[in-house]
C-alpha cells in the first residue's frame, strides 16, 4: 500500500472509530426528557449482532412508537448502510423479527434492517379499532388529514423523517444512505416513499404490495377515512405516481409476488403498477412465484435475495465501504497543483489566462481535474459587474465536469477517478439539516455563507495567483483545469456519459426540466406557456412535452429560436415585439387566443415586466407562474393582489428543485438510457481553458444556447 493510500485509509479507521465513540456517548447521555430519547425494551445478541427493541415518544404520532433494529456486527466498527422494513396489516414491528429469518443475510452483508410499527396505538379514537383493515395496525404510511386521525396518524413523515433521524442518532449509520422495502400494505408504503422521494432512498423493492390502492378496497377505505376521498389518494399511489411520471425514477424496482395469494385480484393488483412502469420506462423486476401466498413463509423464502439487492445499490451510493485500493493515486495528492485559469481580475476586465496554484483539498473537500466547462448567463452578469455581489478576483464557471484527482480527510462518498459534476446547490443529507430532509426542498444551506463570499468551509481559498488570493465562484470556480469543492458539491456520474455533455446537467438544462417537473409537477394534457428560449426555457419545453403538456407557448422576441423549440414540442409561437396587436399588451394578447390563460407558464429570461406578464396570463383559478429567470439586483416583480385573488399561484425555482447529488446522476443515467436528448443544446465548443473569452462571445452572438469549453489537459 503506498504512502498516501496509507494516510487515507488511516484517516478513515479514525473517522469510524470516532464516529461510533460519538454514538455510545450520546446514547448514555441521552436524558429522558430530550426530543430524541429512546428507552431499550429488549436487547438480544443474533448473528453476531444484535437485535434491539426500542420505544420512543413520536412527535408524528404524538404517541409512543416502537421499533425494532437488527445492528449487524460491522456496526461495531464502522457505519452501515440501512434497510427499513414496512410491515402488513396488523402487524407490529415483532413480526418480522420473529418470522422473516433476514438476519443470517443481514449480519454477512454488513446492512442494518429498522423494522417500524404500521400505525400508532393506543389513542382510542372513534373507529380505530373498529376493524382490522383500518385503523389500529393499518395507518397505510400516509399523513391523515381529516379528524380524528389527523395529527396522529403521520406515518408517511415517521418513516420518511423522524426514525431515520432517531436511528441515525442512536447507531452506527451511514448518514443518508437507505434502501426502504415492505410487505403488503408496507410493500405499498416501500414504494410510495420511494417514488416520492427517491433523493431519500438508494433502492426499493416490495413483497406482495397493494400496488394500485385507489382501485382496491383495502386502499378506498384507507384513503376515504384518513384523507377524505379516494381521489385524495392518488397522490399516495404507487400505480398512479408511476403513471404521471415522466421518466423512470430508479434503474431498477424488485417486487415479488406469489401466484397462490388470495388477494392477488382483490387488492394487491401488480399487473396494474408493471403496465404503469412500462409507459414509465421503469425497469420493474416482477418476480412471480406459482404457489407461494401472501404469508411470512413467502417472505422468509425470498428475503434473502432482496437484502442483496439493496446492498448492492447501497454499497453504490455508500463510499463507506470500500476505497478502491488498485486505482492509482495520482503523484499530485497532497501538492499544490499550478494549472492555467481564466481569472476575471474586476468587473468586465478582459479574462487574464494565467498559471494559478490550486492546494490540496482539505477535510470534507474534493479536488478536480475539469474537462468541460459551459458557460451559463449567471457567469456573465457577474463578469459583467452588475452583480453587487460579485467578489474579483475570481475564477468563474459552474455548469461543468470533471475526474477526481484526490480527496481530503473524511471524504467517503467519491475516489480518485470518479467522473464528477459540480454542484452549487449542495446536499449535506445530513439528519440535522431540515432543508436536506426536508422533500420540499433542494436549498441545502450547509456551505451557503462561505459560498456566498467566495470561499471554502473552512473560510480561506484554495486559489493564489502571483500571490494573491483569488475568489470562489458558487462553490465551483470551474474556469480552471484544477478546481476545489466540497465533497457535498459534487455529484458522481456514470462514466458511460462524456462529461463534455454531462456538464450541461449543472445548471440550466437541469433547471428547465426540474421547473417542469418538480416545481410545478405539470400534469399530462395542461397548457404551457415558455417566455424565453434560451436553453433554460427550451428544456422547459421539452419537459413539458415529455410531461404530457396538450399545448406548448414558446415566447421569444428572437424568431431564429422557434425552430428549435417545435422540434421539442411547442406548438404556438409568439414574437412580443410582431405578434402582439398595438395597444394590447402580451398577457392580455395571450388570455385572448387561450380564453382563460395557461395552467402553467414559465419565465426563462430574467426580466421582471415579462414575470408580471407570465404571472398574468396563467390560468384563471388555478394557473401557476414559475419565476426561473434571474432578474437583476435590486429589481423587483408587481402585479395586482386580484391576480392571486382569483386563483394564480407565483411560484420560483431554483436548480429545478433537484436535490442535486441525488439527482444529477439520474438524469445523466436517462441521457445514457436514451431517454433524454440533451446535445441539441450545445451549439458552439471550444477548446483549452484560453477559449472561454471566445465562448462568452458566442453566448452574447443570439445563436448560442450552449457554448462548451473543452480542456485539453
Ligand atoms: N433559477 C435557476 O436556478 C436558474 C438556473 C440557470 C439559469 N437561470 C436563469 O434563467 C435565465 C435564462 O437562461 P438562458 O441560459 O436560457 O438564457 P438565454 O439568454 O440564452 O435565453 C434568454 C432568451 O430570452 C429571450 N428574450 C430576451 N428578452 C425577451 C423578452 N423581453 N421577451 C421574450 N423573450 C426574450 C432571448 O431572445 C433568449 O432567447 C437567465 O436569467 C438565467 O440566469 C436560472
Ligand atoms: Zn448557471
Ligand atoms: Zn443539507
Amino acid at each position: 500500500m503506498n504512502e498516501s493510500l496509507q494516510r487515507v485509509c488511516k484517516i478513515r479507521n479514525f473517522w469510524t472509530t470516532n464516529s461510533f465513540l460519538i454514538r455510545l456517548d450520546s446514547m448514555s447521555k441521552i436524558s429522558p426528557t430530550s426530543a430524541n430519547a429512546c428507552e431499550t425494551l429488549s436487547d438480544s445478541c443474533a448473528f453476531g449482532g444484535r437485535i434491539v427493541r426500542c420505544s420512543h415518544q413520536s412527535t408524528s404520532t404524538g404517541t409512543k412508537m416502537c421499533f425494532s433494529v437488527f445492528e449487524p456486527p460491522a456496526a461495531k466498527t464502522g457505519p452501515v448502510p440501512v434497510l427499513y422494513w414496512l410491515s402488513g396489516l396488523e402487524c407490529t414491528d415483532e413480526n418480522f423479527v420473529a418470522k422473516s429469518g433476514a438476519f443470517r443475510a443481514a449480519s454477512e452483508l454488513g446492512l442494518m434492517i429498522v423494522i417500524c410499527d404500521t400505525s400508532p396505538r393506543g389513542l382510542n379514537l372513534p373507529g380505530e379499532t373498529d376493524s382490522w383493515d383500518f385503523g389500529t395496525g393499518a395507518g397505510f404510511y400516509i399523513n391523515a388529514t381529516v379528524p380524528p386521525f389527523k395529527g396522529h396518524y403521520n406515518m408517511y413523515d415517521y418513516v420518511l423523517s423522524e426514525l431515520p433521524a432517531l436511528i441515525d442518532s442512536h447507531f452506527n449509520t451511514v448518514k443518508g444512505v437507505r434502501s426502504i422495502s415492505g410487505h403488503s400494505m408496507g410493500g405499498h408504503g416501500a414504494l410510495v416513499l420511494a417514488l416520492k422521494n427517491p433523493h431519500a432512498f438508494a433502492s426499493v423493492s416490495a413483497f406482495a404490495p397493494i400496488c394500485n390502492p385507489t382501485a382496491c378496497p383495502w386502499g378506498q377505505k384507507a384513503f376515504q377515512g384518513y384523507l377524505g376521498s379516494v381521489e385524495a389518494g392518488k397522490p399516495f399511489d404507487a400505480t398512479e405516481i408511476m403513471k404521471i411520471s415522466p421518466s423512470p425514477i430508479y434503474r431498477d424496482i424488485l417486487i415479488d409476488q406469489g401466484l397462490n395469494d388470495k388477494f392477488l385480484s382483490s387488492q394487491l393488483m401488480h399487473s396494474n403498477f408493471e403496465d404503469a412502469c412500462k409507459s414509465a420506462g421503469q425497469k420493474l423486476t416482477l418476480r412471480q412465484h406459482p404457489g407461494y401466498d401472501h404469508g411470512y413463509n413467502f417472505v422468509s423464502t425470498f428475503i434473502e435475495d432482496h437484502l442483496r439487492y439493496h446492498k448492492k445499490y447501497l454499497s453504490g451510493k455508500s463510499t463507506s465501504v470500500e476505497i478502491d485500493g488498485t486505482s492509482a493515486i495520482p503523484s499530485t495528492t497532497g501538492q499544490v497543483i499550478r494549472c492555467k485559469a481564466a481569472v476575471a481580475w474586476g468587473p468586465n476586465e478582459p479574462l487574464r489566462y494565467e498559471t494559478v496554484e490550486v492546494a490540496p483539498p482539505k477535510e470534507g473537500e474534493v479536488r478536480i481535474k475539469v474537462v468541460a466547462n459551459a458557460l451559463c448567463h449567471t457567469d456573465q452578469y457577474t463578469y459583467s459587474g452588475q452583480d453587487p455581489e460579485g467578489l474579483f478576483p475570481v475564477i468563474l464557471g459552474h455548469e461543468a465536469g470533471g475526474i477526481v484527482e484526490s480527496v481530503g480527510p473524511g471524504v467517503l462518498s467519491v475516489k480518485p477517478g470518479d467522473h464528477v459534476i459540480p454542484a452549487y446547490t449542495p446536499q449535506c443529507c445530513e439528519t440535522t439539516c431540515i432543508f436536506c430532509q426536508s422533500p420540499k426542498t433542494n436549498l441545502c444551506p450547509k456551505i451557503r455563507s462561505t459560498q456566498g463570499r467566495g470561499l471554502m468551509p473552512d473560510g480561506t481559498s484554495r486559489f493564489t495567483c502571483n500571490g494573491k488570493q483569488i475568489y470562489h465562484f458558487m462553490g465551483c470556480s470551474t474556469m480552471s483545469e484544477y478546481t476545489v469543492l466540497a465533497e457535498i458539491s459534487v455529484a458522481k456520474v456514470s462514466k458511460q456519459i462524456p462529461l463534455a455533455k454531462a456538464c450541461l446537467l449543472g445548471c440550466g438544462i437541469s433547471t428547465g426540466l426540474g421547473a417542469v417537473w418538480n416545481t410545478c409537477k405539470v400534469e399530462p394534457g395542461s397548457t404551457v406557456g415558455v417566455f424565453g428560449l434560451g436553453a433554460v426555457g427550451l428544456a422547459v419545453v421539452q419537459a413539458a412535452k415529455i410531461a404530457g403538456a396538450k399545448k406548448i407557448f414558446a415566447i421569444d422576441t428572437n424568431p431564429k429560436k422557434f425552430p428549435i423549440a417545435q422540434s421539442l414540442g411547442a406548438t404556438d409561437f409568439i414574437n412580443p415585439t410582431t405578434d402582439v396587436p398595438t395597444g394590447k399588451s402580451l398577457q392580455q394578447y395571450l388570455n385572448e387566443v387561450t380564453m382563460w390563460g395557461l395552467d402553467y407558464t414559465f419565465e426563462c429570461i430574467g426580466n421582471v415586466e415579462v414575470m408580471r406578464a407570465a404571472l398574468e396570463s396563467a390560468h384563471r383559478g388555478w394557473g401557476v407562474s414559475c419565476v426561473v429567470g434571474v432578474a437583476g439586483s435590486g429589481k423587483e416583480i408587481s402585479t395586482r393582489p386580484f391576480q392571486l385573488v382569483t386563483g394564480r399561484t407565483w411560484k420560483g425555482t431554483a436548480f429545478g428543485g433537484w436535490k442535486s447529488r441525488e439527482a444529477i446522476p439520474k438524469l445523466a443515467n436517462s441521457v445514457i438510457a436514451g431517454d433524454l436528448a440533451i446535445d441539441q443544446y450545445i451549439t458552439h465548443v471550444f477548446n483549452g481553458v484560453e477559449k472561454t473569452h471566445e465562448a462568452f462571445e458566442a453566448l452574447h452572438s443570439g445563436d448560442c444556447l450552449r457554448a462548451v469549453v473543452v480542456y485539453d489537459h
